[in-house]
């Protein structure tokens, strides 16, 4: 029965919040009589923390890890009530764990109640853990709905403050966490520039690409006191990104993954196992570590689509060197018909045909989509795109150009300073740098939504076509941003909103971007890329939604540092951006 259940039955089951009595079975242990003299002499710790996540309205996943003095099967008790002091117990159980599965404990919490806030703990061996608080998801028509979306943690890189300012949000119905839950990067690589001062090496010391290595890192982080106790307070609604993986993973390879490093398809299996190990997240059947996307709704307010379009079926994204023809010409013809070829996929057509289907059915207020990439369309001039030359040198030039050109056409509006400025600076339009200036707008990043326009188009279509108010959030980036989402006829069918990273380094570190510079940075992407409204291209944070019947209203939340525990939220750069329903767009305060 449980291994018969197709897919649509599955998102049926989990839009009516039956789907935790089918996929429970497998993951809930059965109380033991027999256990062994070993387990009784076993002491066990939690030392990584409590979780909860994937939230149905009468279900919950319970997560936590033991730290056991001596290996073997060993049996833990669980336990989930309304009150805080456990003393009405709405459902309990034993499951068993081992190395087979690194120690961790999943259960499916069955029989809980719509909108109410439950408690848990595990208890094994005569160790108790700490009590975390969860949350079913409302049914019913309720007032407002509250989420956290983050993404981006580079254990490396700094201290999980976002985390922890996070967990200061006491109104949250469950955090959307977008992926590059861990890094896979080895010691002195990427993020790891105050690593050491920080103790924060990362373990194991190398760059992961087996089990036992991806186990360990999930370890590390699992360490972390922030990252546990916003994970002990709020469930979790996960996908992973690249660098569960490997950084720029497709379903094939990744960026990061050569062949001397051994089969991609093992590391990809290690890492997909190590991620259900360690993460609160409900899989479609026990086993499965393959399949992510699925469903969850917030009564008939919100309906939340969690997509992957990341491993199971993105084709490998394309690389700007491929256009080039070894001078600075390129090769614009051959790059958009590779771009915009008809079936190129990061979905792939099942995943694509699920969300079509769903959505026909659905009847939310809001649909909600939580993926990783950016959707918005970020084309910039194309020296920008290409990094070829920086913001501020092409703000300078480019004007400058369109000068020269009005001056050379004779143009009677010329004023004398405008002559005076052109002859003081003409020096500048170098033949290099006019050729840069004369590349066309190119989108910026190729292993986003941009890399694959044409089924943007289909999505965006599909919520137009069905009259539906569209939201999508996005990871990856690192910086924060807001995009208007225009569909092929440039009218508005949705809204983004993307989050900045948790510790990850952002643009302000690729580009150099000083911190005299970054306003006027971000001045310069609102006024080059057309459906971009709001940009934060240095701070770390995470951002709330707040759903109701009327408008959605996204608010940017970042910290003042990563180099210290000790952090204070950056009141300044706090924003809020508002959209609608049934009339897309941005107005922000
Ligand atoms: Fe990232």
């Amino acid at each position: 029965m449980k291994g018969s259940i197709s897919r649509r039955d599955f998102l049926i089951l989990t839009a009516k919040g039956a789907g935790a009595a089918v996929v429970s079975y497998g993951l809930m242990g059965c109380a033991t009589d027999d256990d062994d003299d070993n387990q009784t002499n076993n002491s066990i710790r939690f030392n990584h923390g409590i979780a909860s996540g994937d939230p149905l309205m009468d279900a919950i996943i319970l997560w936590t890890r033991i730290t056991p003095s001596s290996d073997g099967e060993i049996t833990v008790s669980w336990e989930i009530a309304i009150d805080q002091a456990f003393t009405q117990l709405v459902n309990t159980g034993n499951t068993t764990t081992s190395a087979a599965r690194d120690y961790t404990i999943k259960v499916d919490a069955i029989g809980l109640s719509a909108s109410t806030t439950y408690y848990y703990r595990f208890i094994c061996n005569g160790t108790t853990s700490s009590i975390g608080t969860t949350k079913t998801l409302p049914d019913g028509s309720p007032d407002s709905v509250k989420l956290a979306v983050l993404s981006c943690a580079n254990y490396p890189a700094g201290f999980f403050n976002v985390y922890n300012l996070a967990a200061q949000q006491d109104d949250l119905d469950a955090v959307l966490h977008l992926g590059d839950y861990i890094y896979e990067y080895g010691r002195g690589e990427y993020g790891s520039d105050n690593a050491e001062t920080l103790d924060r090496q990362v373990l194991p010391a190398t760059e992961i690409f087996s089990l036992s290595d991806y186990r360990t890192r999930y370890a590390q982080y699992h360490s972390d006191p922030d990252l546990q106790l916003l994970h002990s307070k709020v469930p979790f609604i996960t996908v992973w990104d690249d660098h569960e993986v490997a950084d720029d993973t497709w379903s094939d390879g990744a960026g990061n993954h050569n062949e001397g490093e051994g089969s991609f398809e093992d590391r990809k299996l290690a890492a997909l196992q190590a991620y259900f190990e360690w993460l609160p997240i409900r899989p479609w059947s026990e086993g499965n570590y393959a399949e992510i996307y699925r469903q969850f709704s917030f009564g008939d307010l919100v309906d939340l689509y969690m997509l992957d379009t990341r491993v199971l079926a993105r084709e490998k994204q394309l690389d700007y060197a491929d256009y080039f023809d070894g001078s600075v010409l390129f090769d614009e013809a051959t790059f958009n018909q590779d771009l915009y070829e008809t079936e190129r996929t990061m979905l792939g057509t099942e995943q694509l045909q699920w969300l079509k289907d769903s959505v026909s059915v659905n009847n939310g207020r809001w649909q909600l989509l939580g993926q990783q990439v950016l959707m918005g369309e970020m084309k910039l001039p194309g020296a920008v795109a290409l990094n070829a030359m920086s913001t501020t040198d092409y703000a300078e030039l480019g004007p400058l150009s369109l000068l020269a050109g009005r001056i050379k056409a004779g143009d009677p509006t010329i004023t004398a300073d405008e002559q005076t400025y052109y002859e003081a600076n003409a020096d500048k339009l170098t033949a290099d740098s006019l050729s840069l200036l004369s590349f066309p707008e190119l989108p910026y990043n190729l292993d986003a939504w941009d890399g694959y326009a044409t089924e943007r188009d289909k999505i965006l279509a599909l919520f137009n076509d069905a009259s539906k108010n569209l939201v999508v959030v996005a990871g990856d980036t690192h910086n924060a941003w807001a995009n208007e989402l225009s569909n092929s006829d440039d009218k508005i069918v949705g809204v983004e909103f993307a989050t900045a990273s948790i510790s990850s380094p952002g643009l302000e570190y690729y580009l150099s971007i000083s911190d005299d510079a970054i306003e006027s940075t971000e001045d310069v992407f609102v006024s080059l890329i057309e459906g971009l409204k709001y940009s934060n291209a240095k701070d770390r944070g995470f951002l709330t939604l707040t759903f109701t019947q009327e408008k959605v209203e996204s608010q940017w939340h970042y910290v003042d540092t990563i180099l210290s525990s000790e952090y204070a939220e950056l009141t300044d750069r706090l924003k809020v951006a508002t959209s609608h329903a049934d009339e897309p767009g941005l107005t922000f305060s």
